[in-house]
């Protein structure tokens, strides 16, 4: 039997080797550019590189050199995250250089810090015009502030524009304190920064990496990654706070606290504005290794999601443009469940799938199912929260390490459920009641997991399924 490829094909992966968070994500001349952080000699986090994939609509991606090497003296051990913007015909980049002061090896013969204290960090500059070749520039921009900062917990700089002037957020953590921390800049012409304020709430996190600022429907979103901000297995997550940003002070106003994602692996996401005038998110699904051992590629990028609020809060959706991708369809309506019924429907593992249930008490749904195992997705009256378990699709892969079940908070909808779901091989997105909460999976399912099965007594009323597939 040749076994079939894991890969997904709309979620944007390494062509081979290690990738984590999304860098420099960005439109320049008529194409989407997402940047990376890429290890390319195996499949493990090491000196990092900036991977480099463009696209015409978020979907398709078309895979061209690396950016970024660690070519630098004050870069030679990583060029770490950072962002792009596009200005005067050119594309300005905006990382992280990392040296250590001490390294040691890792278990994948990788050379890493030896602990995180050792790292030191500056922010530094590129650019380029063709969209392909880059030009650093040969000292860093920004070294850490010492009266506020500690470098080495300074990195991941995010810029953006408002109306004559750049900002730039920084990911920090406070000097004297475990607490996590931003600092911002401002300047007028992208090379020459001004240290503005610091801005921390102080109540997650010892550091805060990734963050992001922007402007959404008159309000002001905050988007962070704290380091040990989370519980249980997943210590990490990716959370915002709406509120205000005083652009005078650099001070913001600290409103309403969620999580972006309320999934297993979830981190440092980042967004950008598009030339539709779209706030477009992109996150890291963290692995930790290839899923097995057929597969020389690790980490992968969510889908591309398109922001907005609802009574304050953020709502999420996936980008139109994966409509052009969909193929045959099933459609139903007011379909009975008497315990179990299956959806009769050939596929790949690769669909987009709407459902609407009317909850009676209990609702399940097996995905990547082969009749007694898959994917989970529950539902009960009484708590009112969507259940993702994944147990009985990891299939002894050591890639998945963040835990076997997470929970939504819960719903106040109580006897309706709207679920949309993109299934993608190896991975499942999940955005529930129009997008109010997501929650995402990386799964391992065996050739023969392919069904969609409903358990329960909740009548289906309605249920539209796509086979996505690229040609
Ligand atoms: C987040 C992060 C960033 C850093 C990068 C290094 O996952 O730790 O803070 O720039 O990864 O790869």
């Amino acid at each position: 039997m040749i076994l079939k490829s894991k890969r997904p094909l709309f979620h944007l992966t390494p062509k081979e080797n290690w990738m984590n968070d999304p860098n420099g994500f960005s439109y320049f001349k008529g194409e989407y550019h997402l940047f990376y952080q890429y290890y390319p000699y195996n499949p493990y986090w090491g000196d990092m590189h900036w991977g480099h994939a463009k696209s015409k609509d978020l979907m398709s991606w078309e895979h061209l050199p690396i950016a970024l090497r660690p070519d630098m003296e004050f870069d030679q051990d990583g060029c770490f995250s950072g962002s792009a913007v596009e200005d005067d015909g050119k594309l300005h980049i905006f990382y992280t250089a990392i040296r250590y002061s001490k390294s040691s090896i890792s278990q994948s013969g990788n050379k890493i810090p030896a602990d995180e204290k050792s790292l030191i960090s500056t922010q530094a500059y590129a650019f380029t015009e063709d969209g392909i070749h880059f030009k650093k520039k040969k000292e860093p921009i920004i070294a850490c502030p010492k009266e506020v900062g500690d470098e080495a917990y300074f990195r991941d700089p995010k810029v953006w524009k408002k109306d004559q002037y750049w900002y730039m957020v920084v990911g920090s953590k406070s000097l004297d304190k475990e607490q996590g921390n931003i600092l911002v800049y401002k300047s007028s012409n992208l090379v020459d920064w001004q240290y503005l304020s610091s801005i921390t709430k102080g109540d997650i996190g010892r550091m805060w990496e990734c963050p992001d600022l922007f402007e959404l429907e008159g309000k002001d979103i905050f988007l962070f990654s704290p380091i040990d901000g989370g519980e249980d297995e997943q210590k990490n997550i990716a959370c915002y706070y709406t509120g205000s940003f005083n652009y005078e002070k650099g001070d913001f106003k600290f409103e309403d606290f969620d999580m972006l994602d309320y999934g297993f692996e979830y981190y440092a996401p980042q967004s950008m504005l598009d030339s539709k005038n779209r706030r477009i998110l992109v996150g890291w699904l963290v692995m930790e290794e290839p899923l097995d051992a057929n597969e020389n590629w690790t980490g992968m990028m969510t889908l591309p999601r398109v922001l907005s609020l609802r009574n304050g809060r953020l709502q999420f959706d996936v980008v139109d443009e994966i409509k052009s991708y969909r193929r045959e369809s099933l459609q139903k309506k007011d379909v009975v469940v008497n315990k179990q019924y299956e959806l009769n429907f050939q596929h790949e593992n690769t669909f987009e799938m709407n459902l609407e249930v009317e909850i009676k008490d209990n609702f399940e749904l097996q995905l990547f199912s082969d009749e007694k195992k898959g994917l989970k997705l529950s539902y009960n009256s009484k708590n009112r929260q969507v259940v993702i378990n994944r147990e009985d699709v990891m299939n002894d892969s050591k890639a998945m390490v963040f835990g076997k079940e997470r929970k939504s908070p819960q719903l106040l909808v109580n006897n309706n459920l709207k679920l949309r779901i993109f299934a993608d091989k190896s991975v499942v997105e999940v955005f529930i009641n129009d997008g109010q909460y997501v929650m995402s999976a990386i799964v391992n399912p065996r050739e023969e997991q392919k069904k969609i099965i409903v358990k329960g007594n909740s009548p289906l009323k309605n249920i539209e399924i796509w086979r996505l597939e690229k040609i």
